[in-house]
Order: C-alpha cells, then structure tokens, then sequence
C-alpha cells in the first residue's frame, strides 16, 4: 500500500494571480492500493465522487495512460481535512495524491517535474498544486506545456490565520467574475508587487507583504461574493495582521501574523462569534509546510 499526504495552499498571495502560492500545515491523507475494480472510500464524513469521476482516481489514471499501462482499477482511501472548495487547495491535494500515489504503485518511473507539468494541466495553472507538491513558498509559471518553478522555505516563525466561511465557493465561478480585459496600469501594479512578494519570501523581509500582497487583478471582483469579506479584511487589519489576502479563488481570506501573535487569534476568536457580518468564519491557526508533499511505500 502506498500511502500520500498532501499539504493545504494558498494560491495567488494577493498579487501573483496563478504563480505564487504557499502551503499550510493542514493535512489530507490517500492510500492507494492497485485492484480489480474502483472502489474509494472517504475516512471522514466529507462526501467524495465513488467512482471513475473522483479527482483522485482521474489524476492517478492519468499516469498510467501516460506511461501507457493499463488499470483496471484502484482501491483509494481519502483522509479529508482540507476543507472542500474553500481556497485553500483541496482539488490540488486529490491532484498531486493521485499522481503521486500511482506513480509510487508503478515504481516512480515520472520525475517530479513531469508530475507537476501532469498537475498543471489538470488544474489549469500551477500555484496550488506547485507547493502542494514542492511545499514553501513557490514561484511557477507554465510556458509551452512545461512548468518552472522556484521554492524557497518560509520562515517558521510567520504564522497564517484562515478565516474559512461555512459556504463553499466553486473556482469556477470566482474565475467567471474576473474581467477579460485589465488596464495596463493594473497590470504594473500586480506584477511589481508579485516580484516584490517573491523577493520578500526570498529575502525574508516579510515587512514588506503588507505592500506586496496587494492586488487589482482578481480580489475587487472576488469581495462581492464572499459574504463578510470585506469586514474580514477590516477586522485582520485591526488585529494588526502583516497581511491579509484572498487564499486562492476564495472564500478563505488569509492574514500573516507572527507565530508568537497569541492575541490576535485570541482577539479573533473572540471577535468572529460577537460580529453578526463574520459568524459564519471560523479561524484556523496555520504555520508554513516547508516539506510538501510525502509518499511512503
Ligand atoms: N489562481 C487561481 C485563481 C487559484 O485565483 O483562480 C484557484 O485555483
């Protein structure tokens, strides 16, 4: 048996819309066991697709139709903490799981490259499941069917508040909110700050995310359906949050704080309850996964 556990990530880090993404210290786990017929199974009360639609199995399968091996089927289990459709990577972790896990079962013939240039084009751009496999912080950028990529560890002391809202919102439809066309001046202003966020993490001169994590290509446009949202930002910001950002396609906002912080997730705990437009966030204390994700046979 073959057994993946993938980190949760935050994608876009406020302005490298589709390149930058990070990875938290929350957990799914898969096994994966070769079989005569489909069969998964969902170790928690997440419901997951059974059969040959469920991202997990497509991604794995996927391996074996490019390694040219046929599969009957695969025996997976899914231990889901990640929550679904929230932003902060789930579809990712099934991705790189799946990938991972059958190229371990085939006797890791992929190299680690080909595997994310697989995840990409399963995904569509690579800054979930980038640090989903890699961990970190990583830059990436898919050209021509290939993907590049550059991590760098993140400081163990930088600590990330999740907000989560209870409601799910599916990728596709924060992506269908986004403008076709953007100004220039809009462009400068995200990728100037994209290149300072990496030279920050690069550096590690996160005093400079409060600026960097600014963004007019995709939060404006996201706010509106995120119910609470805009009072979360005002709230991580009174709290004194180093940053606070749009964890991928949303809802989850994300603040940087540092890991010593205690009060403000005390202040926050405190807060979400007493505030009618934020009762529905629950927040998660998160630290930076500098490993990604691990495969044991
Ligand atoms: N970069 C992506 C987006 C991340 O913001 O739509 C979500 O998959």
């Amino acid at each position: 048996m073959v057994t993946v556990t993938v980190p949760a990530t935050s994608a876009n880090v406020g302005a490298g819309f589709d390149s930058l993404g990070l990875a938290l210290s929350m957990h799914n786990v898969f096994t994966f066991e070769e079989s005569d017929r489909i069969h998964i199974t969902s170790l928690d009360d997440t419901h997951v697709p059974g059969g040959a639609n469920n991202l997990v199995y497509r991604s794995a399968r996927a391996v074996y139709d490019q390694l040219g091996v046929p599969l009957k089927g695969l025996n997976i289990t899914q231990r889901n903490d990640i929550p679904m459709a929230r932003g902060l990577g789930s579809s990712s972790a099934c991705i790189v799981a799946g990938l991972l896990g059958a190229n371990a079962l085939l006797g890791k013939p992929l190299t680690q490259r080909q595997m994310l240039t697989l995840a990409t084009a399963i995904e569509g751009h690579p800054d979930n499941v980038a640090p989903a496999m890699l961990g970190g912080f990583v830059t990436s950028v898919y050209d021509e069917g290939l993907v590049y990529t550059v991590k760098k560890n993140i400081d163990p002391d930088l600590a990330f508040a999740a907000f989560v809202p209870d409601f799910r919102l599916l990728t596709s439809k924060a992506r269908a909110a986004l403008p076709q066309m953007v100004s220039h001046k809009d462009a400068v202003y995200n990728l100037s700050r994209a290149a300072l966020a990496t030279a920050a993490f690069c550096d590690g001169d996160y005093g400079l995310l409060g600026v960097a994590t600014k963004d007019a290509l995709h939060q404006r446009y996201r706010l509106p359906l995120i119910d609470g949202g805009e009072e979360m930002f005002e709230l991580a910001q009174d709290l004194g949050a180093q940053a606070v950002y749009i964890s991928g396609a949303g809802p989850t906002i994300i603040a940087v704080v540092h890991k010593d912080d205690q009060e403000f997730f005390e202040q926050a705990r405190e807060a979400l309850p007493q505030t009618e437009k934020l009762r529905h966030f629950t927040v998660y204390r998160l630290l930076a996964d500098n490993i990604g994700a691990t495969v044991e046979a």
